[in-house]
């Protein structure tokens, strides 16, 4: 197609189509220098009024701006100049991809999209969660085992297949997706075992939210990560690899931007937050599983007054470990740099566990109201979490460089 039939394609469908979503400007040719690495184009609501929002990424920063009616067109034409290599429309209808090749021939494709939403999102800050469809996401969803040759969600499969939408919509909440800059983004899914959310979540960023992702999933167990390898081998997808390691041996090749470690057993979890720590990665999410290592401390202490009365419950005792575990762990990552909340995360499979924790690195290390919690919690408990010695002397000097006169 000549330049500018794609180029006219794409002011339509973003100056006119009514349910126009999002636009994506990404690539340059190797003989051109363009500022940024990606400019993503969407539809917004600021104070009523509908405007379009242009989000601009380099490797370092990203700076959104918001223009109406004309300046939006004089913006979006700007964009059209700078021809990015690929560039990716999408309304609720239809789906538009463009890829110039260097010598400025554009190879357009056009198709039905893909999740469908009846109205495109206009919230200013958060882009509408799009979740998988068992339409869209079939060829993997079949490969997986989730959905039956004839498309149909395997009657044993539908609570796994609620729970991966319900993880995506939990990720996607924090906001945090969009805002890498450098791609493709790294992940590695920690104790990834049965894989169904790694597939899932390889999927929705490359071919949901078209963010290009590498996702790496460990595991100890290999035999399991062979049989994943020749599925994701068999879907074409290169950047999805597995590899046999424990979490806490693990030598990224890249530092990964995400950690995820779902239902990874026990001390495993807090070998995957140690990890995303020490790599600084930009967002670590984690549902904690069965968790016995603080249990054990407390197995062997009187419980501190009044909590004899919890503690005589054998059940309530180990829900009682569980939270303080969580909640160490939590202010770990708090103290770390992480913003950091704990949301409830349907499990299939572990009904009882079933929170998660979400952290995106986005404040400040060190601070001394959290730093205070930590010790007050331990002290009061005379416990150690395991996170603590995993983290090491990063941490411990955190904690040291308060001055006691805090501690009450
Ligand atoms: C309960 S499965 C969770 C699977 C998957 N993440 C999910 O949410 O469905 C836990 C997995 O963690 C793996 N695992 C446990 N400890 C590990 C460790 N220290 N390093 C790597 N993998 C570990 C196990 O082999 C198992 O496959």
């Amino acid at each position: 197609m000549p330049a500018s039939d794609y180029k006219q394609l794409i002011r339509e469908c973003v100056l006119r189509d009514e349910d126009f979503i999002k636009a994506t400007f990404s690539g340059q040719h190797r003989d051109r220098t363009v500022a940024w690495i990606k400019v993503v184009v969407r539809p917004v609501l600021v104070q009523g009024k509908k405007h379009m929002q242009f989000s601009y990424f380099d490797t370092k920063k990203d700076i959104t701006k918001n223009y109406r009616d004309d300046e939006s067109a004089a913006m979006l034409e700007q964009l059209i100049a700078l021809e990015f290599k690929n560039v990716h429309v999408q309304s609720a209808r239809r789906v538009i991809t463009v890829t110039v090749t260097h010598k400025g021939k554009a190879i357009v494709r056009t198709g039905t999209s893909e999740s469908q939403p009846r109205d495109p999102n206009l919230s200013h800050d958060r882009q509408k969660a799009r979740l998988l469809t068992a339409t869209g996401a079939a060829p993997f969803l079949k490969a997986v085992g989730i959905m039956s040759e004839d498309g149909k969600i395997r009657a044993d499969m539908q609570s796994k297949f609620r729970q991966i939408n319900e993880f995506l919509k939990l990720v996607q909440q924090t906001g945090e997706l969009e805002k890498f800059s450098t791609l493709p983004l790294q992940v590695v899914d920690c104790g990834c075992g049965n894989a169904y959310l790694t597939f899932a979540f390889y999927y929705y960023l490359n071919s949901v939210l078209h963010i290009p992702t590498h996702l790496t999933g460990i595991d100890v167990n290999g035999e399991l990560l062979a049989r994943h390898s020749e599925k994701s081998a068999s879907l074409g997808w290169s950047g999805l690899t597995f590899q046999t390691t424990s979490i806490i041996d693990f030598k990224p090749v890249t530092r990964p931007d995400i950690v995820l470690a779902l239902h990874a057993c026990d001390t495993a979890t807090d070998e995957a937050l140690a990890q995303g720590i020490q790599w600084d990665s930009k967002l670590i999410i984690s549902a904690p599983c069965c968790q016995h290592h603080l249990q054990k401390q407390l197995d062997h202490q009187p419980a501190p007054r009044p909590f004899e009365a919890v503690e005589r419950h054998s059940i309530l005792k180990e829900r009682l470990g569980d939270i303080l575990t969580d909640t160490f762990r939590a202010l770990i990552l708090r103290i770390m740099g992480y913003q950091t909340d704990v949301v409830q995360f349907v499990s299939s499979e572990h009904t009882a566990k079933n929170l998660m924790i979400r952290a995106a690195k986005t404040v400040n290390v060190g601070d001394a109201k959290f730093v205070r919690e930590y010790r007050d919690l331990k002290d009061f408990w005379k416990v150690t979490p395991y996170l603590e010695q995993l983290t090491g002397e990063d941490f411990t000097h955190l904690l040291a460089a308060l001055p006691q006169t805090f501690h009450s």
